[in-house]
């Protein structure tokens, strides 16, 4: 089936205009995939479509991405989030045995459906506002049965709803109560489940969380050598609450992005740029840890590292379902521009999932796009807390 949408304000974010922007647009969608996409006054006279929809002037943007979820958990940490308000730390709370560790009990003691049905309301929360794509990591199993469990729940909301879920593998998240002072034969274990993992088709990526109340830069390396001899990209929480130059160990790898990055240093930057990794800012998480050290982004800028933008949706450090809202943290708080932090959220995001089909208006790319009822795409930044989000179209279908 083939629809032309017409008289659209585009921000395709293609090419060298600023948003690559077209003012009066036409887009035509064939199947799942776009076909011709330019000025609506430049349309062939020989193009025809099933269906015309006439825009009236509305903004159309490429389907949003969030790149970097832990959308698939039992539980939550509201209780934790009061002890940090009077005055214990993130770290503390990791440290005591709280934290991820909290969450890996209740996720355990879930069931499939509960885990599916709660990850489904929060996957709707995304999709309400325009995302079409969504990253999610394991890491709350942390024992091969769950960690599989917790995947084959992301893969079936990717069946299930209008949405592509990409899967990552984060067994590398916290040491489960079990390995208590064997660090490096849990991770032994974690690189064992990971071949059975990828033949099950459970896993796009591999990922880990390299900080001292996370895996070491030896450890993590075990997991990326794993990673890199079954063919998986890799991607690193890297540099969040301590510099442990995983950025550079990661680069190493090739990997798609390294993501927080608080605390990146200049041979980080460097190595991400030689490398092509993507900087994946996660402000939620930022704001909900009250951190006050901000990533290198004037550097990133410099360096021409691109920079994507995510939810980081998890109970403990970012219990936020909102990526419109990290548009506006991404200004707000990082000092990033509307147009970077919109295409942090598409053209970038995408790369940071190592997918070239999608996070533009381009032909051949898929037909993921929203409609918004705003003028320009920067009003998308500078609101919040109201979804101008009119109509999600995913694989040229209207949702
Ligand atoms: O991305 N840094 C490690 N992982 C998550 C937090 C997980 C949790 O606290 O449950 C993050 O911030
Ligand atoms: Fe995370």
């Amino acid at each position: 089936m083939s629809i032309l949408w017409r008289h659209a304000r585009l921000a395709t974010m293609d090419g060298a205009r600023p948003w690559g922007w077209i003012e009066d647009g036409a887009l035509l969608t064939e199947g799942e995939r776009i076909a011709w996409v330019g000025a609506d006054a430049d349309l062939p006279a020989t193009l025809t479509a099933a269906q015309e929809i006439d825009l009236q002037g509305a903004l159309m943007t490429p389907g949003l991405i969030d790149a970097h979820t832990h959308l698939v958990y039992g539980g939550d940490r509201a209780a934790e989030f009061e002890r940090r308000l009077q005055g214990a730390s993130y770290e503390e709370i990791a440290k005591a045995g709280g934290g991820i560790r909290s969450t890996v009990t209740a996720t355990r003691a879930a069931s499939d459906d509960q885990l599916f049905v709660a990850a489904a309301k929060r996957a709707h929360a995304l999709i309400a506002e325009g995302v079409t794509t969504i990253e999610i990591k394991s890491g709350y199993g942390l024992a091969e049965d769950h960690e599989a469990r917790c995947l084959g729940v992301a893969r079936r909301l990717g069946r299930e709803l209008p949405v592509t879920v990409r899967t990552t593998s984060l067994a590398a998240h916290a040491l489960p109560p079990e390995y208590a002072g064997r660090p490096d034969d849990y991770i032994d274990a974690a690189c064992a489940w990971l071949p059975g993992q990828h033949a099950r088709g459970l896993v796009d990526a591999v990922d880990a969380f390299c900080d001292t109340i996370g895996f070491t830069p030896a450890q993590t390396r075990r997991i990326f050598d794993t990673a890199k001899r079954l063919g998986l990209p890799v991607k690193l929480h890297a540099e969040q609450l301590s510099n442990q130059h995983g950025a550079s160990l990661a680069a190493e790898y090739g990997a798609l992005s390294c993501d927080h990055l608080e605390h990146l240093d200049a041979p980080g930057i460097d190595a991400m740029r030689a490398a092509g990794t993507v900087a994946m800012l996660l402000p939620g998480a930022y704001y909900f840890l009250r951190e006050t050290r901000l990533p290198p982004i004037e550097a990133l800028r410099a360096a021409g590292v691109p920079i994507a933008i995510a939810t980081d949706h998890n109970p403990g450090s970012s219990p936020v379902l909102s990526l419109l809202l990290m548009l506006n943290m991404a200004c707000t708080l990082f000092r990033m521009t509307p147009e970077e932090a919109f295409a942090g959220v598409t053209v970038h995001a995408a790369r940071a999932l190592g997918l070239s089909d999608r996070g533009r208006l381009a032909p051949g790319q898929r037909a993921d796009l929203a409609v918004w009822d705003v003028g320009h795409p920067r009003e998308l930044a500078y609101r919040f807390g109201v979804n101008p989000c009119r109509q999600r179209i995913f694989a040229g279908q209207t949702t």
